[in-house]
């Protein structure tokens, strides 16, 4: 895969875009039409899925605003055509930079190709695309193998307490995130791999929740109607194990006890169940990526080179780790 390639290799990417042209034209033969140094950013969002795109796209607009950098956004509403669409406005109207966090893997060649060809250079934020390395600068955001990865080895050591009903193997039912999506493959891969280990866990059911919190709700009471020997809920983000807990509850059961919870994000609302009790791990995923996303925007546009990769920093919450941190967590 083209991707994971990439990741690998860690290459340099140069840009060949001098800062002039930050609301210029000079030096590349594309750039804003303005001339006072503003950098202009069109920026497409997947949606407002969950309470992490919420804290993802006010960390870039906040940081856009504060270094006076002219941001025109868009909301996808979590469809590929409306992002390609969006990208193809930012680029007729000559924006310096672009960037976006697909709402899919594949399917961007054609629209990344034109923005190459319009010398406008592009950033990928919090999820990857599988195409050629070369249509875009770099790649903002989180390795989602390894959290599936944190996620699933915490199950590994925990199986024994995981095993709620005591029959000798851990059922666990796994809420997807978006099909296609960058996050939803790479969890799924990072869980499968680790679980591997002990051979009492076994996924018996898997489907998208679409990473919403209703979509959540509604997957696991389908599995809850049909299967009443779930030990273990593995949902790709909060939002999804917070609908998932709605559904637990509904059905009389507790979550955190009778059935275990792990999710991926560790968002407020997410942060407070754990907290609570109700769920067992969060795998931290960061939204706030408008700090490193602007300076990265900078330096490309300056001409400095930048990673092909950069990655961010991140932990994993226990229940007791979760106390700790709720007050002062920003999202
Ligand atoms: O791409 C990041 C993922 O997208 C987050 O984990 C999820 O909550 C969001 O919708």
């Amino acid at each position: 895969m083209v991707k994971k390639t990439l990741v690998a290799a860690a290459a340099i990417s140069l840009s060949t875009f001098a800062l002039s042209s930050c609301g210029s034209s000079s030096g590349a033969d594309s750039g804003s039409d303005s001339n006072d140094g503003t950098i202009t950013m069109g920026f497409a969002q997947v949606g407002a899925e969950s309470g992490w795109r919420t804290a993802n796209t006010k960390s870039i607009q906040d940081t856009a605003k504060a270094e006076g950098v002219d941001l025109k956004f868009t909301d996808a509403q979590g469809k590929q055509e409306n992002q390609i669409q969006a990208i193809r406005s930012y680029i007729q109207q000559k924006v310096d930079v672009i960037a976006f966090s697909p709402v899919v893997e594949t399917g961007f060649d054609a629209v990344l190709q034109e923005a190459k060809a319009a010398n406008i250079p592009v950033i990928l934020t919090d999820r990857a695309v599988d195409a050629d390395p070369s249509l875009y600068k770099t790649f903002l955001g989180s390795d989602f193998v390894v959290e599936g990865e944190k996620a699933g080895d915490w199950l590994v050591e925990n199986a024994k307490d995981a095993d709620v009903d005591g029959d000798g193997t851990v059922n666990v039912v796994q809420l997807e995130g978006t099909t296609g999506a960058a996050p939803a493959i790479d969890r799924a891969e990072g869980f499968a791999e680790k679980i591997k280990a002990d051979d009492s866990i076994e996924i018996t059911a898997s489907q998208t929740g679409d990473f919403t919190r209703d979509g959540g709700k509604q997957v696991m009471e389908s599995f809850l109607q049909s299967d009443d020997s779930i030990d273990v809920v593995f949902a790709h983000n909060d939002d999804m194990g917070l609908g998932a807990i709605e559904a637990i509850e509904a059905a009389g059961l507790e979550p955190g006890k009778d059935i275990k919870i792990i999710t991926i994000d560790a968002v407020k609302d997410g942060m407070q169940a754990l907290a609570d009790g109700k769920i067992n791990y969060i795998v931290e995923c960061n939204p706030l990526l408008g700090p490193q996303l602007m300076d990265l925007a900078k330096k490309v546009l300056d001409g400095e080179e930048v990673p092909a990769r950069v990655l961010t920093d991140e932990t994993a919450f226990t229940q007791e780790d979760a106390k700790a941190a709720l007050p002062d967590r920003q999202y």
